[in-house]
């Protein structure tokens, strides 16, 4: 199957590929997170073709992405106070709430689940393409399972190439980490299953009655996910990936000491860091065996670049990757978790 990049994007166009989605074809698209890979939500055999082309395994269940509000109501059975609290503030949004679902709903969708996870895109073109289909479209991101998820149309094409039809492409994501899910179903609380760009301290200022946790499986990283997918191997680069956290200085010198003991060692490794770490060690890490991820402490910066910084180095000869972390406040809780799942938990702390 030949795989269409389409851009720009005319009103044609989206009428072309919401054909698609309701013929029951997969069509990648961006959104304000990452690129998803979609299908008609009310399809099951079209959301079975997802986790062929993804390699997802069948438990995993998929985020179903509304145009507006009023959709939540066609895709799930209630929306209990506290859910439509955060998506009246946060949506459209790098927010997807768990709701009860919906008898139509397939049950691929929910990996067999009672619940279902929402999401209104903050995206232009995503959300053109839902209202122009008509149906929620069901997506997970548009990588191969385990890979870092696509945040340009070409890391689309890297992993799907051949496996689909066609190729949204939006440009760059904006945001560059996937959505926070929350979880709303237990009256008060708001348990924070993946942590996103929508922080907890955003929700708190949000509902300050409500109790806004992290799942236990977040803090205590060996208990059993709630959030299915959670439990996988996920964002891993081609080669081990090593994370030092810690105030700048210490940590520069803490790579430094690293790569220095790797280069004797007969390894070949590159590193991914601050514009601060990279010049501190300039003098001995080769400029084409770096990835500059912006101003330390900047956390838009990291989380924007952080998928592709995981993917930059796949078709050169490193053998390792070690990267400079971020504090886990705020946007840094999401780029933590990402790199405790990329790193398979190798994250040190100096
Ligand atoms: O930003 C995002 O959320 C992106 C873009 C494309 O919207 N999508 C995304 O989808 O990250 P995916 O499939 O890669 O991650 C969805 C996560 C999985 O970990 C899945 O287990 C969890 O959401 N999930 C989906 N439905 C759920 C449910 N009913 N209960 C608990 N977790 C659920
Ligand atoms: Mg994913």
């Amino acid at each position: 199957m030949d795989t269409e990049i389409l851009r720009p994007i005319s009103d044609a166009d989206l009428e072309r590929v919401a054909a698609l989605i309701r013929s029951g074809a997969l069509v990648a698209f961006p959104t304000e997170t990452v690129y998803g890979l979609g299908a008609n939500g009310l399809d099951a055999a079209a959301c079975a073709r997802i986790y062929e082309a993804k390699g997802r395994p069948s438990d995993n269940p998929l985020i179903l992405h509304i145009a507006d509000l009023a959709m939540a109501h066609d895709v799930a059975s209630e929306v209990p106070p506290l859910a439509a609290h955060l998506l009246t503030a946060f949506a459209p949004g790098p927010l997807t709430v768990i709701l009860p679902k919906a008898p139509h709903i397939p049950d691929i969708v929910t990996g067999g689940l009672s619940t279902v996870g929402v999401r209104c895109p903050d995206h232009d073109i995503a959300r053109r393409l839902i209202r122009a289909a008509g149906v929620p479209i069901a997506a997970p991101s548009a990588n191969t399972s385990g890979r870092p998820s696509p945040t340009t149309a070409a890391m689309v094409y890297a992993d799907m190439a051949g496996r689909i039809p066609l190729i949204l492409d939006g440009g760059s994501c904006r945001l560059g980490v996937e959505s926070t899910i929350v979880d709303c179903t237990e009256e008060g609380v708001v348990t924070i299953l993946r942590p996103g760009a929508i922080t907890r301290e955003m929700m708190v200022a949000e509902l300050p009655h409500a109790d806004v946790r992290m799942d236990a499986a977040l803090t205590a990283e060996d208990e059993a996910p709630r959030a299915p997918g959670m439990k996988y191997t996920h964002y891993a680069p081609r080669v081990p990936l090593t994370v030092y956290v810690g105030a700048g200085t210490d940590v520069t010198a803490a790579l430094r000491e690293e790569f220095l003991r790797r280069t004797a060692a007969g390894e070949c490794p590159a590193l991914i860091a601050s514009n601060e770490t990279i010049a501190a060690l300039s003098d001995l890490v080769p400029a084409e065996r770096t990835y500059n991820c912006g101003a330390r402490g900047n956390h838009s910066a990291l989380a924007s670049c952080l998928y592709d910084a995981l993917r930059h180095f796949d078709d050169m000869p490193v053998t390792s990757l070690l990267a400079e972390g971020a504090a886990a406040v705020g946007l840094g809780t999401a780029i933590m978790n990402r790199l405790r799942k990329a790193s398979g938990g190798r994250i040190i702390s100096i």
